[in-house]
């Protein structure tokens, strides 16, 4: 039987439990609005580990003061439901005031610098630090072995992979890859804000960072302009670009002649959703 669990003590209460029962614990943070990328990172956990922790937290540390906190869509009924038919062990709901009793204000950060105020990072400031900052405090509850992330949000993948190194946390991250729907769009909580017609548009995101690796395996190295190119093409959709990228997908810096592992990263505005892709691509030279 699931547990669902919104007090911080009952969670670690089943945790000491479990680590004397020797079992090893698979951890996915969510924020809830759960679609098919969340449950195949469920599935993934449930795979690897022997007891699954999901959490829902809509956490406000990570929104900026003019973006959607107040409209994130919350669903806990339909999630807890989808949860329970994967065979989720627990399921932590915690409050805002559980997750920061001293106030927004005054709450300890866990920022990590460099990888943090690049791409999404420049666009969204402090995102990555309200999203450092909630994964620490989750870890510190659950103490999980593994913890299952998806590679749609590759920037934060790389900053919560760099904060486990740097913090010398002693867990395993996993990056499982992105759940698109027929026509490519990556699944996200944030589609729910397109309209019909919006809807239509979204895919070309993903066409355009196709069209961007595809050039790239190719042989196109002349980045600046096929990165203007392609935000033209966006604009031509209906699209608003707010970046595309290309990366190392290490370090997430511009890549060096020696990389061959590139990630394509693309950001769009439409209508009330801000959309976002990416796009690994290993060059065989
Ligand atoms: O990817 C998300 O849903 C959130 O950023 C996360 C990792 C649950 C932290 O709030």
């Amino acid at each position: 039987m699931m547990q669902v669990i919104s007090d911080i003590a009952s969670l670690r209460d089943i945790r000491r439990r479990w680590q004397l029962e020797g079992k090893v614990i698979g951890f996915v943070p969510t924020m809830g609005n759960l679609h098919h990328g969340h449950l195949r990172l469920v599935k993934q956990a449930r795979e690897v580990t022997d007891m699954v922790v999901a959490s829902i937290f809509v956490n406000p540390l990570q929104f900026g003061p003019d973006e959607d906190l107040a409209a994130y869509p919350r669903t806990m009924a339909h999630d807890l439901a989808a949860l329970e038919s994967l065979g989720v062990d627990v399921v932590f709901t915690p409050q805002v005031e559980d997750i920061y009793p001293r106030g927004l204000e005054q709450q300890t950060f866990v920022e990590v610098p460099g990888i943090s105020y690049m791409i999404c990072g420049a666009s969204r400031p402090g995102h990555f630090r309200g999203v450092a900052t909630i994964v620490c405090k989750l870890f510190n509850m659950v103490q999980p072995n593994h913890a299952f992330f998806g590679e749609k949000d590759f920037q934060q993948l790389q900053v919560i992979k760099a904060m486990v190194t740097d913090l010398s946390m002693n867990l395993k991250v996993h990056g499982v890859p992105t759940v698109r729907e027929g026509d490519g769009l990556a699944m996200s909580s944030r589609n729910n804000y397109l309209t019909t017609d919006e809807r239509e548009i979204a895919p070309a995101l993903y066409r355009t960072l196709q069209s961007v690796a595809d050039a790239i395996q190719l042989g196109r190295r002349d980045f600046s302009r096929l990165i203007q190119e392609h935000k033209q093409q966006l604009m031509e959709e209906g699209l608003k670009p707010d970046y595309i990228e290309i990366r190392s997908a290490q370090s997430l810096l511009h890549p060096s002649h020696e990389d061959t592992h590139l990630v394509i990263l693309g950001a769009a505005f439409l209508g009330r959703a801000r959309l976002i892709d990416n796009i690994q691509v290993e060059l065989h030279e």
